[in-house]
């Protein structure tokens, strides 16, 4: 499956991760279909994508975005709670909370119902693609793509291979990253350690902060003060766990 053969995509789970790249998706000309598991969390994802702070309304309102594109941006996604809707997309993105049994079930479903010819991708934040693409038989169609957070606005995308994923398919994954606006860094699967490149390092930093606090050091204002201007990061690091949970609302 190359670059140019991915039309239809697939998000699975919508929430704050599957929001954001759904979105991206679709304002980079792919028809893409969300599913979630109600019409309530269908909904709370429409609207961060729509009205939310990283919203299609916002890149309007900043001038990022025509309002002829937004039009068409909004038409060519959708929703849905069943997942055999997924039936015919050329390229599934799985973003349902970080539980390895839970996407190992997941995937081992879409793997029935799915066109074979389909690429898989996990936005997981770590765990082994070698682990998870037990749960398929299409192993050299079975990818890592971890985005950052948040995910319409963060420019790197870590593409994962595992020894069974094929040359064809990392290419791919590249390319459409490069067609998504976004850069891509090649990593290589680690069964045994978790986080790849950005979360490994991310959390190692995470560790230390909570270090520094926890023996009074100094205060989590002045931790994050310290590395935000000192380093000129964007957050501290104390204060980077709770964007990465809540979305950067
Ligand atoms: N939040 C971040 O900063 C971040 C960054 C990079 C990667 N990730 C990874 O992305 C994934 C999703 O994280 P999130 O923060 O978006 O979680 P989230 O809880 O915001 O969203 C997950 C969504 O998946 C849905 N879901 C659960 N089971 C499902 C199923 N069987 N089918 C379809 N949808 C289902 C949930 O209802 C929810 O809406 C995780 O693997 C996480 O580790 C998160």
């Amino acid at each position: 499956m190359g670059i140019d053969d991915i039309r239809l995509v697939g998000v699975m789970g919508g929430g704050v991760m599957g929001g954001g790249i759904a979105q991206t998706f679709a304002a980079h000309g792919f028809t893409t279909i969300v599913r979630d598991l109600n019409d309530d969390l269908i909904e709370k994802t429409r609207q961060s994508m729509v009205d939310g702070r990283f919203g299609l309304k916002g890149s309007v309102e900043r001038g990022k975005m025509s309002p002829a594109d937004y039009e068409a941006t909004v038409a060519r996604f959708s929703f849905t709670r069943d997942v055999a809707d997924l039936r015919e997309c050329d390229l599934i993105v799985e973003a349902v909370p970080e539980n390895l049994d839970l996407k190992k079930g997941v995937f081992a479903e879409l793997d029935d119902i799915v066109k074979k010819e389909a690429i898989f991708a996990s936005n997981t934040s770590g765990f082994a693609i070698s682990d998870l693409n037990r749960a398929v038989a299409r192993k050299d169609r079975f990818v890592g793509f971890h985005w950052f957070s948040p995910a319409f606005i963060m420019k790197i995308v870590e593409v994962i291979y595992a020894p069974e994923t094929s040359a064809e398919t990392v290419a791919t994954m590249e390319a459409l990253g490069e067609r998504l606006g976004k850069t891509t860094a090649r990593v290589k699967d680690a069964p045994g350690k978790y986080g790849f490149v950005g979360n490994r390092i991310y959390f190692a930093m995470v560790a230390e902060a909570r270090k520094v606090l926890d023996e009074g050091v100094a205060s989590a204002e002045d931790i994050n003060t310290v590395m935000r201007l000192g380093y000129n990061w964007p957050a501290g690091p104390l204060e980077m766990v709770t964007g990465a949970r809540k979305g950067w609302q």
